[in-house]
């Protein structure tokens, strides 16, 4: 099936260089005003464990829709004004939970989110005008405003669309972690090849994991604590070993190199966004001098 030409012009702007000053722009302002906290973490969604932005768009795409549907229906002027109200006002606390994740997103995600945002911003300037338009009695203005934005912000969902599925920003990139590793118990190797102190890298078949052994007589053979995790980031795939150590809530955690969310190293709960999702955990054992480990949940 051809596809739409729309389509190739949003593929080619995720190789717009000429947008990366703008949304280079808006990413700095964000993260000074949103710095790493508890309140950043809830407008990314952590406690939700997925992103919280396509939850909240459903609120003011909802409500203009529905003012469409009823400005095309006589006699429903009233109606169709609260809706367009609710659309403008829900419309803010949404566009906020979409640029802290913005702030946190590659390159060429950016690019594409910035123009995403320029056109919610315009669609949601269009629906204000539409509102102040009805109130003052000129219902024919408000609505071919809110008519020219429904049409701004379809493309605005569009573009949050494409950044989603196409671009993968948000997903969990450890989602198919139980299918690629298989169940039972697996060798990382000699145990003394993990030495203590600093997370290190390993291999089981072609997923990547971190390592951590802690010293102390603690473990089996007194090989001290062994936590083996996901390396793949779950936000975006940064690698969690080349990430740094740190006590974060009374808890050992390590916090990854790309955009520093905190990872609990025992459990793998995310202490701190952007990342939503956990990053899985192995158990482990030691057999022999070597280093086992099995994927938490599956079968042994
Ligand atoms: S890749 Fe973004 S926080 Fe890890």
């Amino acid at each position: 099936m051809p596809r739409l030409p729309l389509v190739s012009t949003v593929d080619k702007l995720e190789g717009a260089a000429w947008l990366d000053p703008a949304a280079g722009t808006v990413s700095r302002i964000v993260k000074r005003v949103l710095p790493q906290g508890t309140v950043t973490d809830a407008l990314h969604g952590v406690p939700l464990g997925h992103p919280v932005h396509p939850l909240m768009v459903t609120v003011p795409l909802g409500a203009w829709v529905s003012a469409a549907v009823l400005d095309v229906l006589p006699g429903n002027e009233r109606a169709a004004k609260t809706l367009v109200a609710l659309g403008v006002l829900s419309a803010m606390p949404t566009a906020l939970t979409g640029v802290t994740d913005f702030s946190q997103l590659d390159t060429q995600q950016q690019r594409t989110g910035v123009v995403h945002e320029a056109s919610t911003a315009v669609a949601t300037v269009l629906y204000a005008a539409s509102w102040l338009a009805r109130n003052r009695g000129n219902h024919g203005s408000g609505k071919l405003l809110g008519f020219a934005g429904l049409a701004v912000a379809g493309i605005g969902g569009f573009l949050g669309g494409h950044l989603s599925y196409r671009q993968g920003a948000g997903v969990n990139r450890n989602e198919d972690l139980p299918e690629e590793v298989p169940s039972g118990w697996h060798s990382l190797g000699p145990v003394e090849g993990f030495p203590d102190g600093r997370p290190r890298p390993a291999q089981l078949g072609g997923v990547p994991l971190m390592v951590l052994r802690r010293e102390g007589t603690d473990g089996e053979d007194g090989t001290g604590t062994i936590s083996v995790l996901a390396d793949t980031c779950s936000h975006l795939g940064g690698p969690l070993h080349e990430g740094h150590l740190q006590e974060t809530r009374g808890q050992l955690c390590v916090v990854c190199p790309w955009h520093g969310s905190v990872f609990s190293v025992e459990s793998g709960e995310v202490v701190h966004g952007p990342a939503t999702a956990p990053q899985p955990v192995f158990r482990t054992r030691v057999r022999e001098g070597r280093l086992e480990v099995s994927l938490t949940g599956a079968e042994d």
